[in-house]
């Protein structure tokens, strides 16, 4: 029984005169925990205790991974979030200059890719035609290229023209178009949360406002939340990872790849789907929500980055009816990739034993995770929890409380390991106790010694001081 005159009783009095008179309104995101006790000069645990005294009391809801909310007959989705300046300061850091290798991209070691076989495909190219490269071509793409992607897309349940195909400088490149094609500044985009935050870079460069929908580590958006959103405001694209999603490496189940489609149908919402890391999931890849959609509803993006060739930036888009829209986008910001690239992926892709080599990567990124987590599970301090993805290489893993990035970065790079910090995956301040950890970089035994030390200094370091927003 709660104490009347303790701390957390006495602040979440003073919040629920401020919901009672009306400064927070029913669905309104509470102040994060950190937010609060940086406000009120109480501690974590104090903010905490105050948050489930007030749920205790029906006054509060909590949702996972996005916080606090006035709980409320007309319990809302998130509200749209705006890029704070400590979010942009950490992409900054994340991105630019002699940080840049600081954080982690997600990219595997070069010992992933079948870089010999592409380079004596490209050597054989230019000797014989070394003309390609004092040409420039049309902003499509490669039709060989196309026609090698849709052939395989069929693997995604998928039946696509070769034709109907653009090819873009990597995945990004192809999200962008679609962002572009599809909205004006100032309109309203919803996203999964956490999502990758090359996708909140774009959203927030195209001067769009962005909903983050919370995510289920096993089962994805919460489309109840979605639906919600929907109801209550004019939203003009979606865009998420269907399979295999980044950070959390989840994959929506089949029924609910169905559901996600008829609520966006039902508002006229077009699904910008990307799929980049598909091909990664470790039971191969799953049917696309394109191949799912008889409305055509859905644009479906992807890129070989993850798969075959970091350093061609090759990516495509199949833009169904938004085609004249993303060709013409595609001229003006870009105009097309080189043909030598092009060339040299297509006829890999066409007798280069692309499928044995996605096969030896999904097995050794599922034995890589299977170490990963054994460390994890041993050495990071208690408390600590994690996400097994359905595929690809990277994990998401909750530590027991906000951490201070400078602390975990330092530690992280001393060891070779590549760490980006939950706080990124947001643009609305959330996950500070988060990790986001590749482990397709550096050999097993490497990676696992890292894994152990990184986790023994963070359980030495006093159980991580929190972190100092104003810092960034
Ligand atoms: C989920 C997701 N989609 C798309 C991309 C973009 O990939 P690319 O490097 O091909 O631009 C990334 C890159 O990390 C990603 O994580």
């Amino acid at each position: 029984m709660a104490k009347l005159d303790a701390l957390y009783v006495q602040l979440a009095e003073e919040i629920r005169r401020m919901i009672e008179g009306g400064i927070f309104k029913p669905g309104e995101r509470l102040p994060s925990v950190r937010a609060l006790s940086r406000a009120k000069h109480v501690s974590i645990p104090t903010a905490t205790a105050c948050y489930q005294y007030l749920e205790d009391q029906g006054l509060v809801r909590v949702r996972p991974q996005s916080g606090y909310f006035v709980a409320g007959p007309e319990l809302a989705g998130p509200p749209a979030s705006t890029r704070t300046a400590d979010y942009a300061h950490i992409i900054e850091r994340t991105l630019d200059g002699e940080n840049a290798t600081q954080y982690d991209t997600a990219v595997q070691d070069d010992a992933f890719f079948p870089v010999h076989r592409l380079s004596l495909i490209m050597s054989e190219l230019l000797r014989h035609d070394p003309g390609m490269l004092g040409r420039s071509t049309l902003a499509l793409g490669d039709l060989g290229l196309r026609t090698q992607i849709a052939r395989r897309l069929v693997n995604w349940n998928c039946v696509i023209d070769p034709e109907e195909l653009v090819i873009t400088n990597g995945g990004l490149e192809a999200i962008n178009l679609c962002l572009r094609a599809l909205t004006r500044p100032g309109d309203t985009v919803v996203v999964e949360s956490p999502a990758y935050y090359g996708f909140l870079n774009l959203i927030d460069t195209c001067g769009l406002k962005l909903v983050e929908i919370p995510c289920s580590p096993q089962s994805g958006m919460d489309l109840d939340v979605l639906r919600q959103v929907l109801a209550q405001q004019p939203v003009k694209a979606c865009l998420m990872s269907t399979s295999v999603s980044n950070p959390l490496g989840v994959t929506l189940a089949l029924d609910a790849k169905r559901r996600l489609l008829a609520e966006l149908a039902a508002k006229g919402i077009p699904l910008i789907e990307d799929a980049t890391f598909a091909d990664l999931h470790y039971a191969g890849p799953p049917p696309a929500a394109q191949s799912l959609d008889p409305e055509g509803n859905v644009i479906l993006c992807a890129s070989l980055t993850k798969t075959l060739a970091p350093g061609f930036r090759l990516g495509w888009v199949h833009p169904g009816r938004y085609m004249k829209q993303v060709r013409s986008l595609k001229r003006i910001l870009s105009g097309d990739q080189p043909e030598i690239l092009q060339r040299t992926l297509a006829i890999y892709l066409e007798n280069g034993g692309y499928e044995r080599h996605l096969r030896k990567a999904r097995t050794e990124l599922k034995a890589r995770l299977a170490v990963t987590l054994e460390s994890v599970q041993r050495r990071f301090p208690e408390g600590s929890g994690w996400t097994a993805p359905s595929g690809g290489f990277l994990l998401w893993v909750e530590l027991a409380r906000a951490f201070e990035v400078d602390f975990v970065q330092a530690a992280a790079l001393g060891l070779g390991l590549r760490i980006a910090p939950g706080r990124i995956f947001s643009a609305s301040g959330q996950f500070e106790r988060h990790l986001r950890l590749n482990f397709a970089q550096a050999d097993t035994s490497r990676l696992t010694a890292s894994l152990e030390s990184f986790g023994d200094a963070i359980r030495g370091h006093q159980g991580f001081p929190a972190a100092s927003v104003e810092r960034y």
